[in-house]
């Protein structure tokens, strides 16, 4: 059993590495940041200099073979998955993968059959099953459908006499993603490294949150999309519950991005932004729960945090940036996603003393509703699970 701190080897150290992972790990007392790993000599002296890497290396594989490195960070684009993946499983390494887990279903049942066979414990980076506000939401929604507290003041028109429904209390789930794409990388127009563009690399995130809120198997997917910018999914379950997933590349960063919608057993549970938990509907849970932000830049505007602060705090931001002239200005105060959460609780996979953060399998069902979405948008009908 491995002990505490755990020494970490960054596989993959660009925009989103060196954004979460790396500071994240060279800052936890959990874990080591011990060798960043990429093929770029600038991004490596970052990891050296600025963040405090104990190694640097480009050879993936020297680096999960070194005995030294104890577990993986999987980051680069998802053109790399399955030789690391396989290589770990070789070395009897832990290893956190990021979304998407393969760039066809092929890979994702390769990866899981792999893994399956194993004993490592396995993580994919659905960090947002880790942020403290989706925790929450989870934890209050999932206990409303599994033992409802109603409120007494439900107008129960008919009474005794109102029809029996057999969708009576079943759950629904919406997800709307405002994104802008004049914000995207270039990586995400190329075809060899992401073939699917966002309806496989951002979806997964959000497929992967349905499925965890509504704890049912999907059924069957229809999509609609208008290129690569907009999407519109519903995903249905064997339980009769209904995922709806809105995402529009057309929006803008001086609103919220994300917003989640359950409801069922007569209730609503929302996460705005995962900076805000607003309910209705359950018995003695507070109907306005706030979480604290990240890198807030603003602490004395918008001090009532939750979604109105976060919008003060936008205005002013907004406004600096436009100052400057520097774009980068505009992001204010961050709302907890869970990444740092995700590598924390995956050490206490690791260790044994925490139960499962986001496994193979999970991840492999994510995956495949994105893949039924991106069918379906294809070729215009509703698609079965057991198509893909
Ligand atoms: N979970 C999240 O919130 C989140 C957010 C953004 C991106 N992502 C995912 O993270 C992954 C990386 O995204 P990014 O935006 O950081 O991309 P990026 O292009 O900025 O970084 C990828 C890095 O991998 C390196 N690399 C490529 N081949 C390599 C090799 N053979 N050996 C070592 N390094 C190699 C590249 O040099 C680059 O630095 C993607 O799969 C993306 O979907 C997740």
């Amino acid at each position: 059993m491995l002990q505490e701190p755990v020494n970490f080897a960054v596989i993959g150290c660009g925009a989103l590495a060196r954004g979460m992972h790396i500071p994240n790990i060279a800052k936890s007392p959990k874990t080591v940041l011990h060798t960043c790993c990429d093929l770029s000599d600038e991004a490596l002296k970052e990891c050296r200099d600025v963040h405090g890497a104990l190694n640097i290396s480009k050879d993936w594989r020297a680096t999960v073979m070194n005995p030294e490195v104890q577990a993986i960070c999987l980051a680069t684009t998802e053109k790399l998955r399955f030789p690391v993946i396989e290589l770990a499983v070789e070395y009897d390494k832990p290893i956190y993968v990021e979304k998407p887990l393969a760039t066809t279903l092929e890979e994702a049942y390769k990866i899981q059959r792999t893994v399956n066979a194993s004993k490592i414990p396995f993580c994919v980076g659905h960090n947002r099953r880790n942020s403290p506000a989706m925790i929450e939401a989870h934890r209050i929604f999932r206990g409303q459908m599994d033992k409802p507290q109603i409120c007494d003041w439900r107008w129960d028109r008919e009474g005794a006499t109102r029809p029996k429904r057999k969708d009576d209390g079943v759950a629904t789930f919406c997800c709307r993603i405002n994104d802008d794409w004049y914000s995207w990388k270039n990586w995400v127009f190329d075809k060899t490294q992401a073939p699917h563009g966002p309806m496989l690399f951002e979806m997964t995130h959000f497929t992967d949150i349905c499925n965890w809120f509504l704890a049912s198997e999907p059924k069957e997917v229809v999509a609609i999309e208008t290129g690569m910018l907009n999407h519109a999914i519903i995903v249905k379950y064997t339980g009769g519950e209904i995922a709806t997933l809105s995402l529009c590349g057309n929006g803008t960063f001086g609103y919220p991005k994300e917003l989640y919608e359950a409801m069922g057993n007569a209730s609503m549970v929302v996460c705005d932004h995962m900076c805000e938990v607003r309910t209705a509907g359950i018995k003695n849970v507070p109907s306005r729960i706030t979480f604290p932000f990240l890198k807030d830049r603003h602490p004395n505007i918008g001090t009532q945090g939750g979604i109105a602060g976060w919008l003060e705090k936008k205005a002013v931001a907004c406004h600096e940036s436009l100052d400057a002239n520097d774009p980068m200005l505009q992001f204010a105060a961050e709302p907890d996603k869970g990444h740092a959460h995700a590598i924390n609780r995956f050490v206490d996979e690791i260790k044994g003393c925490g139960g499962v953060v986001c496994g193979v399998d999970d991840a492999v069902m994510a995956t495949r509703v994105a893949f039924a979405a991106i069918k379906s948008a294809k070729e215009g009908r509703i698609v079965r699970m057991e198509e893909v």
